[in-house]
């Protein structure tokens, strides 16, 4: 059967712009691993089913095979002007996470970070490879403690000021760090982060390191949870089925730096597998009808490679999860 079913989620308080699906498709590697026509197919069976926004960003997937950072968005645009797409399917890309030098290894602070100029600059060559005017959801995708924080919030404003953004977000903050920037902005009358995009799934990580790593992958918390429940956020959670660890054996948990390879997640993962099968679904599918049950407005961003695990993935839908069992679900 096929689905047609994404229904709105939960807004952004008072953000008529940020009007997304219950699912957004993530494209990290379209263009890459996931050569153009699988992903177009992909992109066609998301659209018809109702999604209505993609998560790219201006560095996806330079760590692949034969990737330079600059394909997703690419494709996107490409897909987006073939099919007539363009101002219908929003899209959300991000800034501050690519190589600052790309011929340079990665590691040791090569990150190009959330300087203006560098916002400025990235933007442009991303709307570009996009094909749009507008970006509609435009994200810091890691926080970059060596920039000021207001140089970086008044950079994003302008953006807004000027039409080219929809609504702004960030990725990979700790709590505090995204309060502190929402803080600035709203003491000047800018616009401010409307939603956060962290890694969230079924399985609970060992706690990072103190202070926190200045890691491009930094998972929600309880505390983030709390927060965008209490300022009426979005919360966009990535890697949500944990690279496919909940339906196949062949796969471990991800391990460091977010470390979810213990002897805790074992527990999660058979729980999750049994409630599962009592409900009919598969775990891929309650993992993320749990994510979205559990909340507070959180919207799974899906890492498929087929449109076949795509459909899978939209089947979580359908599933309703009464309060014993997301109770049970909750103290595995
Ligand atoms: N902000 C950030 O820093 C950040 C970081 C990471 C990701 N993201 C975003 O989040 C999106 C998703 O991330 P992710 O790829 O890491 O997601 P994920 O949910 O952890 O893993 C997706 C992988 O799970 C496997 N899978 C999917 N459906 C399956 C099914 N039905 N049965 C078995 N296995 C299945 C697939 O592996 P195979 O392809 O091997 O089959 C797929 O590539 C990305 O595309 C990107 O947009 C953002």
């Amino acid at each position: 059967m096929r689905t047609h079913l994404m229904a709105p989620a939960p807004r952004t308080d008072g953000d008529a712009d940020l009007a997304v699906s219950q699912l957004c498709l993530g494209t990290m590697f379209f263009g890459t691993d996931i050569g153009r026509d699988e992903a177009f197919r992909i992109l066609d069976r998301y659209a018809e089913a109702g999604g209505n926004l993609l998560d790219t960003a201006n560095c996806y997937a330079f760590w692949a095979e034969g990737g330079t950072g600059t394909e997703s968005e690419t494709l996107i645009g490409r897909w987006l002007a073939d099919r007539g797409m363009t101002g219908r399917m929003q899209v959300a890309t991000k800034v501050g996470s690519g190589p600052a030098r790309p011929d340079e290894s990665y590691h040791g602070g090569n990150r190009e970070g959330l300087s203006a100029k560098r916002i400025r600059e990235q933007f442009d060559m991303s709307r570009e490879r996009l094909g749009v005017e507008r970006v509609d959801l435009y994200y810091a995708h890691a926080d970059d403690r060596s920039t000021d924080q207001v140089e970086t919030v008044e950079a994003f404003a302008e953006l807004v000021a000027e039409g080219s953004v929809g609504a702004l977000a960030a990725s990979n903050h700790t709590t505090w760090r995204l309060d502190r920037a929402r803080a600035i902005a709203a003491a000047r009358g800018l616009p401010a982060y409307r939603a956060i995009q962290q890694r969230h799934t079924y399985l609970y990580p060992r706690p990072l390191a103190v202070p926190a790593p200045d890691s491009i992958q930094l998972p929600a918390t309880d505390e983030l949870l709390d927060y965008v429940a209490a300022e009426n956020l979005t919360l966009f959670a990535y890697s949500p089925l944990s690279g496919g660890v909940f339906d196949r054996e062949d796969r471990r948990p991800p391990g460091a730096p977010v470390d979810y390879d213990h002897g805790g997640s074992q527990e999660r993962i058979a729980t999750l597998r049994r409630v599962a099968e009592e409900l009919g679904a598969t775990p891929g599918q309650l993992a993320l009808a749990w994510l979205i049950a559990r909340g507070p407005n959180v919207v799974p961003i899906l890492g498929v490679s087929s449109v076949a695990q795509l459909d899978e993935a939209l089947g979580s839908l359908r599933i309703e999860i009464d309060e014993p069992t997301l109770s049970r679900l909750n103290t595995a």
